[in-house]
């Protein structure tokens, strides 16, 4: 059942259902010792997809299972570990919800888990931070029975920006472009998953439904597209496919290995040299997909498409100027051209899975 359908038949508010689950775990606590027993099975780690559902699995059993009319509620938590804390993600109890500020419109349980023996947890238009340790826990009674499950989120979405200048790429040469750096065009709701996450550039770019957007979560002078002074995603509607943008492009989990080659090279030299390492010159798509597996380093290198770029994973002012993200290297001041490829600069090689 899809949770905003259950809230409307909410009969108390949220304040004092936590307060009545209050006072069904110390009952829990007090009585533990009940003949009726329940079991959630372990289960392994859950990947999932920016902008997709995945669904995080909470199967129990109750012993005996509960007969006929079963006045006995049955309530289900699921809550994230976040540092040192716990957050609730969502909370059912008889029809009764609560739902986390960040998960609102996102997530659902089955409205009455103790009929399946599942209180499995979905998540709809996934964003890159909702990775992370879930734990699923189920009372029934007086019993009380929990287990935690991991989630892993896949997918980047970037900007991409034509070696020539800003917004040369009509509909088709911007799919392509996307398609040359192991990539596939971004759809608005990878776009808008990765604006939720933080994303913020001031660049129009081509969609996968030949609209044209961009994201903006931090609303400034020159960058208020259709909203004033509001954080969101910027649209102007679908467009002729003649026109001219840059584009956003989408590269899902990486399928090998990116590593830098530390040396001053020109374009040629770090392609030799990348393939002397059994590898090839890494696209924007594989960096993208590096940095979002974690790859830190504050050094330009040459990628496959003749762009220098780094990716940055820990904050810290001189680089970045403390942003996260992937920093590109352009020939001019306003952002535009890639470097000549005399340059003499690192290099980030690809080695893919198989080789
Ligand atoms: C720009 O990119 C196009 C196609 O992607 C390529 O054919 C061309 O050689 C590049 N030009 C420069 C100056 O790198
Ligand atoms: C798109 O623009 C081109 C060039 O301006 C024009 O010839 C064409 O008719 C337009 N297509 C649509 C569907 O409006
Ligand atoms: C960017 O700057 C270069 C060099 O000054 C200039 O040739 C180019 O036209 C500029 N491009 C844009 C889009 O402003």
């Amino acid at each position: 059942m899809e949770a905003e359908h259950l809230s409307v038949v909410s009969k108390l508010p949220a304040d004092d259902m936590l307060s009545a689950l209050g006072f069904l775990s110390s009952i829990c606590f007090l009585f533990a010792d009940s003949a009726r027993r329940m079991k959630v099975e372990r289960s392994s780690p859950v990947q999932g997809s920016l902008a997709e559902q995945v669904v995080l699995p909470c199967h129990f059993s109750i012993i005996p299972p509960p007969t006929g009319s079963t006045s006995t509620s049955t309530t289900a938590a699921w809550t994230k570990l976040v540092g040192d804390e716990e957050i609730v993600v969502i909370v059912t109890q008889n029809g009764f919800l609560k739902i986390g500020p960040e998960f609102k419109g996102r997530v659902s349980v089955p409205s009455h888990p103790e009929d399946e023996g599942d209180a499995s947890l979905s998540i709809a238009r996934l964003r890159a931070s909702d990775a992370g340790v879930y734990r699923c826990e189920v009372m029934h009674g007086i019993e009380d029975t929990q287990e935690s499950v991991s989630l892993n989120v896949n997918g980047v979405v970037f900007h991409y920006r034509a070696n020539t200048s800003r917004y040369t790429l009509d509909f088709q040469h911007a799919k392509q472009a996307c398609t040359d750096v192991d990539a596939t065009i971004a759809t608005a709701e990878q776009l808008h998953s990765a604006y939720e996450d933080g994303f913020d550039q001031c660049d129009a770019g081509w969609l996968a439904d030949q609209t044209v957007r961009y994201p903006i979560t931090m609303p400034r002078e020159g960058c208020h597209g259709d909203m004033i002074m509001r954080p969101g995603v910027r649209s102007y509607g679908l467009r002729n496919s003649s026109e001219t943008y840059d584009v956003y492009c989408y590269a899902g989990k990486l399928q090998g290995e990116v590593f830098f080659a530390d040396a001053e090279m020109t374009l040629d030299e770090a392609r030799e040299e990348c393939e002397r390492r059994d590898a090839v010159l890494a696209s924007p798509g594989h960096l993208h997909a590096a940095w979002r597996a974690g790859l830190d380093r504050c050094d330009f290198g040459w990628l496959s498409d003749g762009s220098a770029r780094y990716p940055i994973s820990v904050p810290r002012m001189q680089c970045g100027r403390g942003q996260l993200g992937v920093r590109t290297m352009y020939r001019f001041l306003n952002q535009t051209g890639f470097l000549l490829p005399s340059e003499k600069l690192g290099a980030f090689c690809f080695k893919g899975m198989s080789s």
